[in-house]
């Protein structure tokens, strides 16, 4: 028999989300909900969950792999028949069984194992935890009696106005002995509703004078179950205040914390500034010394040490060290622009990539390119990388002089120290060391001694 095996609880069919998308798969802070739920189980020693999932999980089921394993609730019968799918999984294999909702992603990892180490210290039948002063109603009230004893929990849509001022709720996170759980889930009656519910097993215990044990969360925002969109913007908001103070305590300073957005895998390293109105999104990572925004979005990019970006967007990209971008720029996927280089303003990159000390300081297009280092490339130089059918690439070599308004006809290459004229049409490869001009582009010692007309 092992230990503990934790099931999570996500069969529900997640009406009033009023979705196509499953509930869980909903994200909080640019990650679905239920990898919230995954990632503390796992911090608190419980991987290979079992998940109660509907019928129609494919979605769900391909977001989770086999890092899960599956149990079908055949029909959404409540919360109590969910857990009851996973008996035959169970049964004589597991000691205790975790129970959370899929749906609450806020929940420490420490505080799932307080729930067990209360449970196992208090050989307890079944654990709770709880919270006071939610914002919102929707949650089971604890019912105690004279001596503190957790008596029952009732379900707000069956509670007296008596028991709906009780400010004590559960948090949808339980912990049950098995010896008493899988017969006891088999005698719960559906409520007026319909449902089975999880939450009957405490009055069942209770009447068998079971030990039932609470662990309270000081933090209501530890239990946010989401059940509305407008639980999941507080569950948002709760977590991006949370990912901001364990950003600022690793050493990063924000201007203004609520008006920077940072979604939970991003990383950031120390002695940077988040200015305002910052997204830093999907698994970004952020060196140090960096000063990022104000105004800008950054997209699952890395930004080496000592970059500045101001009020640009970067998507997929990557900047090494001491790279300055912006006002205004826009580095699309596939932007690699190397070292100490310099991407200015309305300048747009695509699948490039750029050597060190490269300087595009004015609006341009560069899509499609090698740039080497130390290239420059003047105001309004653009890759035509695009004949109408096919994309094709440009390469500019190391030290090259791109002259301002230079458009470069793809696929074409600029040689090494080679430097186009301002206003040329570069249809043709320019070789090493040589000066292009004009519409389309000669070389310039050729264009400089005209022919002598024939007569
Ligand atoms: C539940 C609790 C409530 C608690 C709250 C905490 C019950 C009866 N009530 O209410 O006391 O305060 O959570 O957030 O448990 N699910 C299934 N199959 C079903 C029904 C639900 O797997 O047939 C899953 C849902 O996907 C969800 C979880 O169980 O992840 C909880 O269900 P939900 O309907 O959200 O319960 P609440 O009304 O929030
Ligand atoms: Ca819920």
């Amino acid at each position: 028999m092992s230990a503990w095996r934790a099931v999570i609880l996500a069969a529900g069919a997640g009406t009033r989300m009023r979705s196509a998308t499953p509930k869980v798969l909903h994200p909080v802070c640019g990650v679905p909900l239920i990898k919230h739920v995954l990632a503390s189980l796992h911090d608190a020693g419980l991987d290979q969950p079992l998940v109660v999932v509907s019928p129609d999980a494919d979605a769900l089921r391909d977001y989770l792999g086999d890092t899960v394993d599956y149990v079908v609730q055949t029909s959404p019968l409540g919360t109590g028949h969910a857990l009851a799918c996973a008996r035959e999984l169970l049964e004589d294999k597991i000691e205790n069984v975790l129970v959370i909702n899929a749906d609450c992603p806020l929940v420490p990892a420490g505080a799932i194992q307080r729930l067990m180490a209360c449970h196992q210290e208090s050989n307890a039948e079944l654990s709770v935890m709880t919270t006071s002063d939610v914002e919102d109603a929707g949650y089971g009230r604890i019912a105690r009696d004279a001596s503190g004893n957790l008596t029952a929990i009732i379900e707000e849509r069956e509670a007296s106005s008596e028991q709906l001022a009780i400010t004590e709720v559960n948090g949808g996170v339980y912990a049950f002995q098995s010896k008493s759980l899988w017969p006891g889930l088999a005698t719960l009656k559906p409520s007026p509703k319909g449902e089975v519910y999880l939450t009957d097993m405490f009055d069942v215990v209770h009447r068998g004078q079971g030990i039932v044990a609470t662990v309270t969360t000081d933090d209501s925002n530890d239990v946010i179950g989401v059940n509305t969109r407008v639980d999941l913007a507080q569950a948002e908001a709760a977590m991006r205040e949370r990912i901001r103070i364990r950003h600022m305590l690793n050493g990063v300073t924000m201007i203004d914390p609520s008006s920077v957005y940072i979604d939970s895998d991003v990383r950031i390293g120390k002695d940077s500034t988040i200015h305002p109105n910052t997204h830093l999104l999907g698994d970004t990572q952020v060196g140090e010394d960096c000063h990022i925004g104000p105004n800008s979005v950054l997209q699952s990019s890395t930004v080496g040490q000592g970059c500045k970006v101001v009020a640009s967007m970067l998507e997929n990209a990557t900047l090494e060290a001491g790279v300055d971008v912006g006002p205004f720029a826009h580095l699309r996927p596939g932007s690699h622009i190397g070292e100490g280089s310099h991407i200015g303003n309305y300048v747009e990159i695509k699948k490039s990539t750029f050597g060190h000390d490269v300087k595009a300081g004015h609006f341009s297009y560069i899509g499609d390119a090698d740039v080497g280092s130390k290239v420059n490339i003047g105001a309004g130089s653009v890759t035509a990388n695009y004949d109408g059918s096919e994309k094709h690439r440009t390469t500019i070599e190391d030290n090259a002089f791109i002259g301002s308004s230079t458009m470069l006809i793809a696929p074409v290459r600029v040689g090494k120290d080679a430097a186009t004229g301002a206003g040329s049409v570069v249809t043709k490869d320019v070789a090493a060391g040589k000066t292009v001009v004009g519409v389309p582009a000669k070389p310039q010692d050729k264009t400089s001694k005209k022919k002598p007309k024939k007569t």
